[in-house]
């Protein structure tokens, strides 16, 4: 069979080596084994929580150069903006008719935000973010995607969508691919300056695609204890060694692990790793600035993404109408 994946990237922020290491560089090595690979710009996704224009427009143009930057190549991959293809808006409107509401209910995002109201369990919630697993199911049901690579915590979310696709193939015909998830990094998440998961909403990230300068000054500001240099350190619980390994050879993990042995100093062990980091990120931050070098280059890519996958979407979409009874009058 032929495999094609999908992934959608939500629109929030500026991407951090968080987002490089546990979804850009895995999804982009998928991409490299896969017949076909679609990415795209989930940003109605990310108007649910987020109302300022700025944020918004500024995230797109942040994430697309993030991933181009990372080396996704449009000549082999799809890659698009999900505003660019209303078909999904409208494949959205579909499956929500045929969505079960309880089915919603036990959506995780949804109940967390219910979890931390008080008084009224509906405070702040708006139906984005209730049918939230709706628009996702409509973005890979839309391209017959067969294989979904995720983070962990969007495993009930690809369930969903397979059930809702199961129920409209059991309602009107088998016209719906049910996909895979293919669940990457499940046990290694990237750890930030303050020791917990690296986060936007933490505080705690270190850059991609700032200045050698800033990532420098980022990884400084991770805590350490307050060991001198010369005595012994316990790299097991070390953040700054914990980094390392994403970035390092067995080879260099396994010296660095021995200089931690030795008492190497904080500052040496933050140089050690300022210095990996930032080999592995130079070619990245110069593609990047070099693309912002060409102020039409992201929206020509963009809609040239966007020009191909909708004569996809176009017939699909015709499909379910007609399916559904949506059609010609006869
Ligand atoms: N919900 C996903 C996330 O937050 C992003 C996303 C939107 C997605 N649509 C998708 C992922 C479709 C995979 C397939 O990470």
């Amino acid at each position: 069979m032929r495999k094609r994946i999908l992934t959608g990237i939500t629109t929030t922020g500026t991407p951090h080596i968080g987002n490089y290491i546990g979804a850009i560089k895995p999804a982009l090595e998928l991409a490299q084994e896969t017949d076909e690979s679609f990415f795209f710009l989930a940003d109605y996704h990310s108007i649910i929580k987020n109302q300022n224009p700025d944020d918004i427009s500024m995230s797109v143009r942040n994430v697309a150069l993030a991933w181009l930057a990372s080396g996704l190549d449009t000549n082999k991959s799809y890659f698009y903006r999900q505003s660019d293809v209303p078909e999904i808006v409208e494949l959205t409107w579909i499956l929500n008719c045929l969505t079960a509401k309880g089915l919603m209910n036990r959506a995780h995002a949804y109940k967390a935000a219910v979890a931390e109201n008080k008084n009224d369990p509906d405070k702040g919630i708006n139906m984005g973010l209730f049918s939230y697993p709706v628009l996702m199911a409509a973005d890979i049901l839309m391209f017959d995607s067969t294989h979904v690579p995720v983070g962990a915590d969007q495993i009930q979310h690809l369930e969903m969508t397979r059930d809702i696709a199961m129920r409209f193939n059991h309602i009107y015909k088998d016209l719906l691919t049910i996909p895979e998830p293919i669940i990457h990094n499940q046990d290694r998440v990237v750890l930030g300056q303050d020791g917990r998961k690296m986060s936007k909403s933490y505080g705690n990230v270190i850059p991609l695609l700032e200045s050698e300068q800033n990532l420098k000054k980022a990884i400084l500001k991770i805590t350490t204890n307050s060991l001198e240099p010369g005595e012994p350190k316990d790299y097991k619980s070390c953040t700054v060694f914990d980094l390392f390994t994403h970035f390092g050879t067995s080879e260099q993990i396994s010296e660095l692990k021995q200089a931690y042995i030795n008492g190497i100093s904080w500052g040496d062990a933050k140089e050690t790793l300022f210095n990996i980091i930032n080999t592995k990120l130079s070619p990245i931050r110069e593609k990047h600035d070099e693309l912002i070098q060409n102020k039409d280059f992201l929206n020509d890519v963009l809609s040239d993404g966007a020009n191909k996958v909708r004569s996809l979407a176009k017939n699909k979409i015709s499909e379910i109408k007609d399916t559904i009874g949506i059609k010609l009058i006869s």
